[in-house]
C-alpha cells in the first residue's frame, strides 16, 4: 500500500502535470506520472508496428507482456525509461499524441498500467497524476483534486510546454488533440475520464501555475 497519496486528474493540458510535479517538490513526495505510462507503452507499439492508422490490439496485448516502464528520478528531474532507455523526450511528440488515447482505452493494458502503478507507490508518499487516478487507481487516495481549465487556454499552455522542449506545434493542431483526447478518454468503457465523487475541482483557467501549486500544497497541507 501506498502511504499518503495524493491523487490528481484532469484533461489534456489542465495544469496537472505541472501541478504534481510542483506539489510533489515541495513536500519531498514522489511525483507519480501515469500518462508518461500511457505514452511510453503506445512509442513501443509504434516502434514495433509504424503509424498505420488501424490499432492491431492483439500485438498490444502481447507487447504490453514484455514491457518495461521505469520512472526515474535523477538530479531533480523525471525522466522515463521504456526497457531500459530513456525516452523521456520522445514520448511527448505528435505521434504518440495521435496513438496514446486508443491505446490506453484497451482494457488488458489498463489493467498492467494500475498493477504497475500501485506497485512503484508502495511504501510511498506520492502525489499521482493522470486520468483515473482517484477513482480506480487509489480510489482511498486522502486528496483528491480534479483539474479543469478551458480548452484555448490549455492548448496554449501545451504548446508553451512543447515549445520549451524544442517541439513545434502549431495552436490549432495542439486544439484539435485536445479535443480528441478529452473526447476519448472520458467517453472509453474502462475507467473513463470522470471526477471522483469526492474530489475538490480545481479550475485553472485565470489562475497562475504559482497560485494553482499554492493552492493545491495548501488542501494537501491541512490534510497531512
Ligand atoms: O497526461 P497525458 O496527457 O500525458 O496522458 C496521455 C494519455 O494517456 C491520455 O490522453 C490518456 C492516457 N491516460 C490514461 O488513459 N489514464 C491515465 N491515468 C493517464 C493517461
Amino acid at each position: 500500500m501506498a502511504k499518503f497519496v495524493v491523487a490528481i486528474d484532469g484533461g489534456a493540458g489542465s495544469g496537472k502535470s505541472t501541478t504534481a510535479k510542483a506539489v510533489a517538490k515541495r513536500l519531498n513526495f514522489f511525483y507519480l506520472d501515469t500518462g508518461a505510462m500511457y505514452r511510453a507503452a503506445t512509442l513501443k507499439y509504434l516502434q514495433c508496428r509504424g503509424s498505420t492508422d488501424n490499432i492491431d490490439r492483439a500485438l498490444v496485448k502481447e507487447i504490453i507482456k514484455q514491457t518495461r516502464i521505469d520512472l526515474r528520478q535523477q538530479n531533480s528531474e523525471n525522466h522515463v525509461f521504456l526497457d531500459n532507455k530513456n525516452v523521456t523526450l520522445e514520448i511527448r511528440t505528435h505521434r504518440v499524441n495521435n496513438f496514446v488515447s486508443p491505446i490506453s482505452a484497451i482494457p488488458e493494458v489498463r489493467e498492467w498500467m494500475v498493477e504497475k502503478q500501485r506497485e512503484v507507490a508502495e511504501g510511498k508518499n506520492v502525489v499521482c497524476e493522470g486520468r483515473d487516478i482517484g477513482t480506480v487507481v487509489f480510489p482511498d487516495a486522502q486528496v483528491k483534486i480534479y483539474m479543469q481549465a478551458d480548452l484555448k487556454m490549455r492548448a496554449q499552455r501545451r504548446q508553451k510546454e512543447l515549445d520549451a522542449k524544442n517541439i513545434k506545434a502549431d495552436l490549432d493542431k495542439v486544439i484539435e488533440n485536445l479535443k480528441f483526447r478529452d473526447k476519448y478518454d472520458s467517453s472509453r468503457e474502462h475507467s473513463p475520464l470522470k471526477k471522483a465523487a469526492d474530489a475538490i475541482v480545481v479550475d485553472t483557467t485565470n489562475i497562475t501555475i504559482e497560485q494553482e501549486v499554492d493552492l493545491v500544497e495548501k488542501i494537501v497541507r491541512e490534510k497531512l
